[in-house]
C-alpha cells in the first residue's frame, strides 16, 4: 500500500474545494479574486504557483500573452485536476513534487503567486528560492493565514478529512514574514488583511524583488 508522507497529498480535490469555498469559509472566492487583482495589475508572462491545487484563478490569464505557467504540488491528482481543465488552453508545467527540495530556472519567473503555502513549508527556503526564480523587479504576491488566539488553523466545516491538516500547518505574523522577506531582498510595495465571515484573517502582500 502506498505511504503518504505529507498528508497534503491524502486530500481529495472535492473536499478541499468544498471546504475552501463554504460560505462561512469563502477562501476559494478570496484567493480567485486575489489573483485576478495581481495578474491584471502586472500582466505578467512567466508565473509560478507553488502549491497550485488545480489552478484557482488560472481562468483569468490572458492566453495570448502568456509563455509559461508552472505549477507545484505535492498531490499529484490535483496537478491531474489542473492539466484537464486547463491543458489545452494555457502553456502549462505542472511538477509534481515538494516545492522546497526543486530546483527552478534562475531569473525566469514574472510573478510567483503563492496562496496558503507559507504555512507549510520552511519558509526561510521557500523564499530563497523564490528570490533565485524570479527576475530581478520581479514580484512575489502571497496570501498568509493570520495567527488569531482562540481560532484553531484549519477552519472548521463539514469536511472533516482537513483535520489531519491541524499538526502540519504553522501560521507567521505579517510583520515577521515582511522581516523574513526583507532579508531575502524582497521590498514590500503593497498590503491589505482582509476578514473573512468566520473571523479568520488573511494578509495579502505584495513584493518587488531587489537583486
Ligand atoms: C491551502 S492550499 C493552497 C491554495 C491554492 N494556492 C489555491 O489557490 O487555492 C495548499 C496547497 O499546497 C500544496 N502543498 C502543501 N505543501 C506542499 C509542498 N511542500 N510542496 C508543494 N505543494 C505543497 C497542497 O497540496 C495544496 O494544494
Amino acid at each position: 500500500m502506498r505511504q503518504f508522507e505529507n498528508p497534503w497529498e491524502k486530500i481529495e480535490l472535492l473536499d478541499y474545494i468544498g471546504h475552501m469555498s463554504e460560505p462561512e469559509i469563502g477562501q476559494y472566492q478570496m484567493i480567485n479574486k486575489y489573483f485576478k487583482r495581481i495578474y491584471q495589475h502586472y500582466l505578467p508572462e512567466r508565473i509560478l504557483f507553488p502549491g497550485c491545487t488545480s489552478g484557482n484563478g488560472f481562468e483569468h490569464i490572458n492566453r495570448k500573452r502568456i509563455k509559461n505557467v508552472t505549477g507545484v504540488d505535492i498531490n499529484e491528482t490535483f496537478l491531474e485536476a489542473a492539466s484537464q481543465i486547463y491543458g489545452n488552453d494555457l502553456p502549462l508545467n505542472l511538477i509534481h513534487g515538494d516545492i522546497q527540495s526543486l530546483i527552478l530556472d534562475e531569473n525566469y519567473f514574472d510573478l510567483v503567486f503563492a496562496a496558503l503555502i507559507f504555512e507549510y513549508v520552511n519558509i526561510e527556503k521557500v523564499l530563497h528560492l523564490f528570490s533565485t526564480a524570479l527576475r530581478k523587479g520581479g514580484k512575489l504576491a502571497v496570501l498568509l493565514q493570520q495567527p488569531i488566539e482562540l481560532k484553531g488553523s484549519v477552519s472548521k466545516s463539514k469536511y472533516i478529512n482537513l483535520r489531519i491538516l491541524e499538526p502540519v500547518i504553522n501560521l507567521i505574523s505579517e510583520e515577521e514574514f515582511k522581516r523574513m522577506a526583507l532579508e531575502k531582498g524582497f521590498e514590500p510595495v503593497e498590503e491589505k488583511l482582509v476578514t473573512m465571515p468566520n473571523g479568520k484573517s488573511f494578509f495579502q502582500g505584495e513584493f518587488n524583488l531587489q537583486k
